[in-house]
């Protein structure tokens, strides 16, 4: 008998839950390493603080947002973007983190897409109330790289589309430790969060914390 690396759960794979081809739930992915990531989540927001940014149509974000990796996303009235420079603070974003770049690549890996490279780490805050609206990633330059989502904290009603933005949405509901991956043809798929149910957590609190790994350059 050959033991299992992932413990029985791998074998009747109840686990990991197909969306759509190439999207896929992994669920409780990220519970080994939720000690690791919260202390990696304070250290980057230490340095680059969450901060809720303006869309260009000049609307305040309720999701908060702050990164890390060679680039973060960003968005201001001149429009959204990537860039290298984290506007608030003028200084290049944090390095990601070894827990958060082995916990993305391990993720992508168990999802079927070999070879993962995140260059870019968002971070989303979400408090009871928040929610972020229907959108496809579709900033970066490489869309042969899966998307890697990991929530903590207070669970949400994720919401996956297709690829027209008028297409029926899914809702699957996203708990602290669940990854989401969605690539190939899923890649640019319609996705967003419904506004986030009061409740605590008992590590994170009143909020939800997301990790969008993505390649972007
Ligand atoms: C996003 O699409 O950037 C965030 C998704 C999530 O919070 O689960
Ligand atoms: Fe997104």
């Amino acid at each position: 008998m050959t033991l299992s690396l992932f413990g029985n759960a791998d074998d009747d794979q109840t686990w990991r839950e197909e969306l759509a081809p190439g999207a896929v739930v992994l669920r409780g992915f990220a519970l080994p390493d939720e000690t690791g990531l919260v202390a990696a989540i304070d250290a980057v927001t230490t340095q680059s603080p969450f901060r809720n940014m303006e869309t260009p149509g000049g609307y305040r974000m309720s999701v908060a947002m702050s990164g890390c990796g060679e680039y973060a996303w960003v968005t201001d009235t001149s429009g959204y973007r990537y860039q290298s420079m984290d506007p608030m603070t003028g200084k290049p974003w944090p390095s990601m983190p070894a827990v958060f770049r082995s916990l993305a690549e391990r993720a992508a890996m168990r999802a079927g897409f070999e070879g993962f490279a995140p260059d870019s780490c968002l971070i989303n805050r979400y408090e009871i109330g928040a929610r972020m609206s229907l959108h496809q990633d579709k900033n970066e330059k490489d869309f042969n790289a899966p998307i890697v989502s990991v929530s903590l904290g207070l669970p949400a009603v994720f919401l996956f589309g297709g690829l027209n933005r008028s297409d029926k949405s899914l809702r699957v509901q996203l708990a602290h430790g669940d990854v989401v991956v969605w690539g190939g043809p899923a890649r640019l798929r319609y996705h967003g969060v419904m506004p986030l149910a009061a409740g605590v957590h008992p590590l994170m609190g009143a909020q939800r914390i997301n990790l969008t790994f993505r390649k972007v350059a």
